[in-house]
């Protein structure tokens, strides 16, 4: 394992990783489980940079971590087949050899909840993944945990019986196939308790939904995507704006975020 950077706050590795397995969980979606030291650095939230291991992807991939097991040395991830470099990702099988860059960027603080505090974890579609280890480890601390995830329809349901492990889920589809019909406000904007921190990650429509809904909460966060290159801050490719400032405030995602608080950035 290579230390690429060090710095204040973040700690860099390369490491080639080993597949363990992988496996198809949905129609186009894939969980793969990699093994390496770089497992005992990891934070939830956080995410990996992976080599294409093919010489005409340049670009790494960004994708986040949704499962860590220290003990065992292993992480999992959860992700879709988009286009060419998730499906040449897609084809690796156990004991292939997979080039990775992270742990990156600041995932969920969970620091802020105690035992006996309630989290809302709000997920939709492919976002639902870095959900399952923050609900694992909040649900170690005694937190109560309750989720609410949004999918576009029944065949692209995910991670479910994961999350149900560590408390009540509430599951919607676009089309009503499964759970109750509509988006994730649908469920959110009924529950009637309060929470003491929010936890979230989707489609940019989505999380404009909770940036506004829960934009005066002490507590309440979102995770991003952009578009990547370097994945450790220098090449700028990936900033967002925040809100209610100049041009010139960015934040990059892979090193300021992914993780970013509600009302914080511009959408
Ligand atoms: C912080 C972060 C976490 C992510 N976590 C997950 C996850 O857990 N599961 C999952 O399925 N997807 C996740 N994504 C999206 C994933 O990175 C893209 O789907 C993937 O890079 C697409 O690669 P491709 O070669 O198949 O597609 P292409 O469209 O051919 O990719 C071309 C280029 O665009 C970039 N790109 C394409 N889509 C995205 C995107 N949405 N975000 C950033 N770069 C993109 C690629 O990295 C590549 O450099 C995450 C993205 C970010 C930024
Ligand atoms: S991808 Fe280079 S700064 Fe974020």
């Amino acid at each position: 394992m290579k230390h690429l950077r060090e710095g204040s706050k973040s700690l860099i590795l390369k490491e080639d990783m080993t597949v363990v397995s992988q496996r198809e969980i949905a129609p186009r979606i894939f969980e793969m489980r990699l093994l390496g030291e770089m497992v005992h650095e990891m934070k939830a939230g956080q995410f990996l940079h992976l080599r294409v291991p093919d010489p005409s992807k340049l670009l790494r991939r960004p994708i986040s971590i949704s499962q860590i097991d220290k003990e065992n040395k292993t992480a999992t991830l959860v992700y879709r087949v988009e286009r060419e470099g998730t499906a040449i990702l897609s084809s690796l099988t156990a004991g292939d050899r997979l080039d990775v860059m992270g742990p990156q960027g600041n995932g969920f603080d969970l620091s802020v909840l105690s035992a006996g505090q309630k989290a809302l974890l709000i997920g939709g579609g492919i976002g639902v993944p870095p959900l399952v280890e923050t609900a694992k480890q909040l649900s170690a601390k005694g937190a109560e945990v309750i989720s609410v995830l949004g999918f576009a329809d029944k065949s692209a349901v995910i991670l479910e019986d994961e999350l149900r492990r560590y408390g009540k889920v509430y599951l919607t589809t676009d089309d009503g196939s499964y759970g109750v019909k509509g988006y994730v406000s649908t469920v959110i904007d009924e529950l009637s308790e309060e929470f003491d921190a929010v936890y979230s990650c989707g489609a940019p429509g989505m999380l404009k939904y909770v940036d506004k809904k829960f934009a005066q909460h002490p507590h309440a966060y979102l995770s991003l995507e952009a578009r990547m290159a370097c994945g450790m801050g220098a090449c700028y490719a990936c900033v967002v704006h925040l809100k209610n400032q100049a041009e010139a405030s960015n934040k990059r995602v892979c090193e300021d975020g992914p993780v970013f608080a509600a009302g914080e950035i511009e959408f």
